[in-house]
C-alpha cells in the first residue's frame, strides 16, 4: 500500500495574548492527537502552524499597552511557541506571517489576482477619526445596533443579533480610540468576487462531504452563508500595520489580515522547507502531483475553531480555486475541517478581563501536561461547547488515568517484580480468558483508529480507557496472586499477558498522553512498533523489563483548591446540568444509604425562559409538593420555553443552592445527553403527583 501524504495545520493564533486551555481544546490538542496517530500509522505527514501576526486584534494589544506591534507579536510568538512545547504540540514548524518569506507570498497571491483582473476597486464610505487622521477598522468603531439596539455594535456588524448593515446604518458610532463621533469619509479598497465562486465552492464541499463526511455543524455553518448568498469581499484596509497592499497608489493600505492569515500556512510550509534544506518540499504537500498511483492528492485537513469555519470552508478554498484557475502549479484544498465548538470554563466564557480561566504556561507551572491532555482531549467540544471543571480535571486524573490506567501498570510490574524478576514470564498455558484477552488487545487499534480517522476524537480516547478497564478487569479475573501459588506457570502466562497489553496501552495512548507513554515504554524498555502492530504479543518471553514508577500521581484537593481559590468568586457551582459528566469509577459500588442521600423528586416545570445573555442557561419554576423553586438550567439549546412548559420532571431536590449567572438555583433537572449530544430531560407521566420521591 502506498503511504498516505497528509498536510494538517491548525489556525495560527493571533500573536496578541496567551494561549488558553479554549484554544487548546478546539485546534491544537485535536490535530496533535490525529498527527500522532497517523506519523504512528507511517503516514508522510507535516503539521504546520505558526503565529498570526497582523491584522486589528495586534493593533489594538499595542494601543492598549502604548506600545508598538512589533513589540507584541515578538512577545507573545515567544510566549504561545513555548506553551505550545511544553503542552506537547508536535508541529514540524511553529512559523510566524511577520516573516519576508510570508509577505512575499500574501503579496504573490495578491497581485495573481490583481493581475488577471480579479480583483475589483470599489469606493466606499468609511468612519475617518479626524483627531488621530486615520481611518478606523471595525473594531474601533462601536455604536448602537440599527437592528436589536445593542451599544456594543461594531461597524458593519453586531455580534448580539449577527446583523450585517453599512457603517453608515450605525447609531452613535464613537471612535475607541478618541471617544470622538467618526466622520464618514470615502476610501477605495480592493474586493475578492467571492459570489462568483459560490455554486464552484457548493460543489466542492458538497463532494468532500459525500467522499469524507464533513462535520454537522461545519456543515450547517456552510450552508447558512451560501443561503444568505456570498458577497464582494473587501482584501484590504486601510492600517499601517501588515503586508503592505504591493501596487501603486496604495499608500496607508495593507491585505486585510484574514487574507494574509491563510496563506500563512503555505508561507510556513516554505519556512520549513528552507529549514530542511529541501527547496522543493512544500510543493510536495500543496501541489502535489507524482503521487502514487490510486492517491488523488495530498490529503488536507485544517484544523479550526467554530469561529474561523467561513475563512477555510470559503474564502481559503475560494483563494486557492482563483489561484488554481490560471495556474499548472495547482493547490490542493482542504479535504476536511473538523472544526470543533468551543472550551467554556467553569460555566462561563474564558475572559482575560474578568480574571475567567487560565493559560497554558500558568497551568503547566503546577501540574504535569498529560493529565490536562487526557482531560481536554475526554471533553473536546466536538459536536457542542464543553466546559473545563477544575474538580473534573482532578477526577479524570485520580479516578481514570491514576486507578485505572496506572493502577494496572503498577500493580502488574510490581507483581512481576517481586515474582518474576522483573522479566516478562512465559505465556505457556493460555486459557479462554487469556485468549479473549489477547484478541481484544488485537482489535483494539483498529477500533480507536476508526474514531480517529473520523475526526471523533473523544470517542477514540473512550475506548482506549475502556481497553484499560478491561485489562484490569482481566488481571482481578484472573487472580495472580493466587495462581502464583497454585499454578505458577498459569500465573506467568497471565502476566506475560498484562505485560503485552501495557505495551499495546502505552501506544495506543500515546497520541494522547505522549509524555507518559514514553516513560511506560521506558519502564518496558521497548519501542513502539507502529499502530498497527502494537496490538500483536511484543514482547518476548525472558525479556528484561525497568524499575517501575508512579505515572501518575494523585492531585490532591488542596491543590485544586487553591485553584478554585484565584478564580473571580462569582464562580458557579460546577455540579449544575451544564457540567458534563465526571469521570465515573466504573466498578466502584455506593450502598443503598449512598443513594438515599440523593432526594430525587418528582416535579412540574411551572414556568420557562430563557436566562439573558447566555445561550445555554434556562430559568425554570418548578412546583414540588407544597413548594415552587428556581433551578438555572444548562438545557436553552435543547429546548424552547414552550417545549418545557407543564412537563413532570425529576430534580435533585437537596442540592445545595447554587448561584448561576448571578441567579440562584435550588436544584437540578435530571437529563441525559445521547451521542449527537442533544440533551434530553427525563420525565414521567403526567399523574404523577408533584413531590412523589424517585426510588
Ligand atoms: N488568528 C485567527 C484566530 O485566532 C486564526 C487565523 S487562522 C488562519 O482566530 F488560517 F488564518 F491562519
Ligand atoms: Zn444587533
Amino acid at each position: 500500500m502506498s503511504k498516505e501524504k497528509i498536510l494538517v495545520t491548525s489556525a495560527l493564533p493571533y500573536a496578541n495574548g496567551p494561549i488558553h486551555l479554549g484554544h487548546l481544546s478546539g485546534a491544537y490538542l485535536p490535530a496533535d492527537i490525529y498527527v500522532r496517530y497517523k506519523r504512528l500509522k507511517g503516514a508522510d505527514i507535516i503539521y504546520i502552524c505558526g503565529s498570526d501576526e497582523h491584522g486589528v486584534p495586534i493593533t489594538i494589544t499595542a494601543d492598549k499597552e502604548g506600545v508598538k506591534p512589533k513589540e507584541i507579536i515578538d512577545r507573545y510568538h515567544t510566549i504561545n511557541k513555548e506553551a505550545f512545547e511544553k503542552f506537547g504540540m508536535s508541529f514540524d514548524i511553529y512559523s510566524r506571517t511577520s516573516l519576508p518569506l510570508h509577505h512575499e507570498t500574501a503579496k504573490e497571491f495578491f497581485l495573481e489576482f490583481y493581475n488577471r483582473g480579479i480583483l475589483k476597486e470599489k469606493k466606499s464610505l468609511q468612519f475617518y477619526d479626524e483627531k488621530v487622521k486615520m481611518f478606523l477598522p471595525d473594531r474601533y468603531v462601536e455604536g448602537t445596533c440599527p437592528n436589536c439596539g445593542n451599544e456594543e455594535a461594531r461597524s458593519d456588524e453586531c455580534e448580539n443579533c449577527g446583523a450585517l448593515y453599512n457603517p453608515s446604518e450605525l447609531k452613535n458610532p464613537k471612535s475607541k480610540i478618541t471617544g470622538q463621533t467618526p466622520v464618514l469619509k470615502e476610501t477605495s479598497h480592493w474586493f475578492f468576487p467571492l459570489g462568483d465562486y459560490q455554486s464552484k465552492l457548493e460543489k466542492y464541499i458538497n463532494e468532500m462531504n459525500e467522499k469524507y463526511g464533513w462535520k454537522e455543524n461545519v456543515l450547517q455553518y456552510c450552508r447558512g452563508w451560501f443561503k444568505d448568498g456570498l458577497k464582494d469581499r473587501a482584501v484590504t484596509r486601510d492600517l499601517d500595520w501588515g503586508v503592505k497592499v504591493p501596487i501603486k497608489n496604495a499608500e496607508g493600505k495593507v491585505i486585510y489580515v484574514w487574507f494574509d492569515a491563510v496563506l500563512g500556512y503555505i508561507s510556513a510550509t516554505k519556512e520549513l522547507s528552507e529549514k530542511s534544506g529541501k527547496k522543493n518540499l512544500w510543493k510536495e504537500y500543496w501541489q502535489n502531483k507524482n503521487l502514487p498511483a490510486g492517491q488523488a492528492g495530498t490529503k488536507y485537513i485544517a484544523f479550526i475553531g467554530k469561529d474561523n469555519v467561513v475563512f477555510h470552508c470559503i474564502v481559503f478554498p475560494a483563494m486557492l480555486m482563483a489561484w488554481n484557475e490560471g495556474n499548472n502549479d495547482k493547490y490542493v484544498l482542504p479535504q476536511n475541517v473538523p472544526a470543533n465548538e468551543f472550551l467554556n470554563f467553569e460555566g462561563k466564557k474564558f475572559s482575560k478581563s474578568r480574571n475567567w480561566g487560565i493559560d497554558v504556561i500558568d497551568f503547566l507551572k503546577v501540574f504535569p501536561v498529560d493529565p490536562l491532555r487526557y482531560t481536554l482531549a475526554a471533553n473536546l467540544p466536538e459536536t457542542r461547547d464543553t466546559d473545563f471543571y477544575w474538580k473534573e480535571f482532578q477526577l479524570r486524573n485520580n479516578s481514570e488515568l491514576a486507578d485505572i490506567l496506572g493502577n494496572f501498570i503498577n500493580r502488574t510490574f510490581t507483581f512481576v517484580q517481586k515474582n518474576f524478576d522483573s522479566k516478562v514470564p512465559v505465556n505457556g498455558k493460555p486459557e479462554k480468558i487469556d485468549k479473549e484477552m489477547l484478541k481484544l488487545l488485537e482489535a483494539s487499534p483498529s477500533k480507536i483508529s476508526a474514531c480517529f480517522e473520523k475526526y471523533k476524537i473523544k470517542d477514540g480516547v473512550f475506548e482506549a480507557m475502556d481497553l484499560a478497564r478491561a485489562c484490569n478487569k482481566y488481571f482481578n479475573d484472573s487472580e495472580p496472586w493466587r495462581t502464583i501459588k497454585s499454578d505458577r506457570e498459569k500465573c506467568g502466562t497471565t502476566l506475560n499477558i498484562c505485560l503485552q497489553a501495557i505495551f499495546t496501552l502505552a501506544e495506543v495512548f500515546s497520541p494522547v498522553i505522549p509524555f507518559s507513554s514514553e516513560k511506560i515504554f521506558g519502564m518496558l524498555n521497548s519501542k513502539p512498533t507502529g499502530w498497527d502492530d502494537c496490538g500483536k504479543e511484543n514482547l518476548k518471553a525472558g525479556h528484561q523489563l525497568n524499575k517501575p514508577e508512579i505515572i501518575f500521581p494523585k492531585i490532591e484537593d488542596e491543590m485544586i483548591e487553591e485553584q478554585t481559590a484565584k478564580l473571580n468568586n462569582e464562580r458557579p457551582e460546577a455540579n449544575q446540568a451544564l457540567a458534563s459528566q465526571p469521570a465515573a469509577k466504573k466498578d466502584e459500588t455506593i450502598t443503598i444509604d449512598d443513594f438515599f442521600k440523593v432526594q430525587l423528586k418528582v416535579a412540574e416545570i411551572i414556568h420557562a425562559e430563557k436566562v439573558e445573555k447566555s445561550d445555554k442557561l434556562m430559568k425554570l419554576k418548578i412546583q414540588l409538593d407544597n413548594e415552587e423553586r428556581q433551578i438555572i438550567a444548562g438545557i436553552a439549546k435543547h429546548y424552547s420555553p414552550e417545549e418545557l412548559l407543564n412537563k413532570k420532571v425529576v430534580v435533585v431536590a437537596n442540592l445545595k443552592t447554587a448561584k448561576l449567572m448571578g441567579l440562584e438555583s435550588q436544584g437540578m433537572v435530571l437529563a441525559v445527553e445521547d451521542e449527537t449530544g442533544k440533551i434530553n430531560v427525563l420525565t414521567v407521566d403526567k399523574s404523577v403527583k408533584n413531590g412523589t420521591r424517585a426510588k
